[in-house]
């Protein structure tokens, strides 16, 4: 996957809002990004993404994984609250507390689209019919809408209970260093290095790791869990899907603010794949391990 500078670089320079050289340099800093990011082999080769698509997992090896994911989407909103709280403009606090309020629960709410009836109380804020466009702001909280709850929902079909799942104390040492290091570089003091690993957690999501994930969940649900909802995880797709456009526009908006550091920037998303790359790991460890035990 290599990122590439859209056109309108060109636009810009030829109606005269950036120079020729400013838009050399941006271009140079897409191919050191492309090379010393995009080539990360969690973006590249994630082994344990490859195998579950196969639809090799049992359901020792689903449990496991439901449990270590559980762990990271339950602890990342510490690290999404810190970023709240250290974003370097109101802008960027906003689009932060977008993410952290619909992880908790609020609906995105679309103005002008009548938001679609549901007859079923049951059924507001399943992720099977909940939105994945539009803002918070104006959105409906429901707590079975939190995504915690969503896989709360699929743990219980597996046999998980509440305290089963999303703590610390359910976390493998893999899982928890990734967790603490969202904590740490996504949720840093230094925009930079927030930034940095915002755009590298962006990247490795625009991987497709999701659909990966998707397809190994498919063809394990048709064998042993006919009743197991998969809607959090075709949820997170569909949503990396239209995130996945705006990657190019937000670097380069960012790029040109006034204090953008480089080397920051880039260190912070090195660091941030690492932890990533440390989670996947941890997990396709477990399933070797577990195929040598059987
Ligand atoms: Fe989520």
């Amino acid at each position: 996957m290599q990122l590439k500078v859209s056109d309108h670089i060109e636009t810009k320079v030829s109606n005269g809002e950036l120079t020729g050289d400013e838009a050399g340099r941006f271009s140079a800093f897409v191919d050191t990004c492309n090379q010393e990011l995009m080539t990360h082999p969690v973006i590249t080769d994630n082994k344990f993404c490859k195998w579950f698509a196969s639809g090799a997992a049992d359901k020792e090896i689903v449990k496991h994984f439901i449990v270590q994911f559980s762990v990271f989407s339950n602890l990342f909103l510490m690290a999404q609250l810190s970023k709240v709280i250290n974003a370097g403009s109101l802008e960027g606090m906003r689009a932060s507390k977008e993410i952290l309020a619909n992880e908790l629960g609020v609906i995105f709410h679309k103005p002008g689209s009548s938001a679609k009836k549901v007859d079923d109380t049951d059924r507001e804020g399943d992720p099977a019919i909940v939105s994945t466009e539009g803002s918070v702001d104006g959105g409906t909280f429901r707590f079975q809408a939190a995504h915690f709850e969503w896989l709360l929902k699929m743990g219980a079909i597996l046999g998980l209970g509440f305290n089963d799942m999303g703590k610390r104390r359910n976390g493998t040492p893999s899982t928890l260093f990734f967790c603490d290091q969202l904590l740490d570089i996504y949720g840093n003091e230094d925009p930079n290095i927030a930034e940095g690993a915002s755009f590298a957690v962006e990247n490795w999501a625009a991987a497709g790791f999701w659909k990966q994930l998707v397809a190994g969940l498919e063809a394990f649900k048709q064998v042993e869990e006919p009743k197991l909802p998969l809607a959090f995880f075709t949820w997170h797709d569909r949503i990396e899907d239209q995130h996945a456009g705006h990657v190019m526009d937000e670097l380069e908006e960012l790029y040109f603010t006034e204090d953008f550091d480089e080397e920051k920037f880039l260190e912070g998303g090195r660091k941030m794949l690492d932890g990533v790359q440390a989670f996947w790991n941890g997990l396709n460890e477990h399933r070797i391990a577990a195929a040598y035990q059987a």
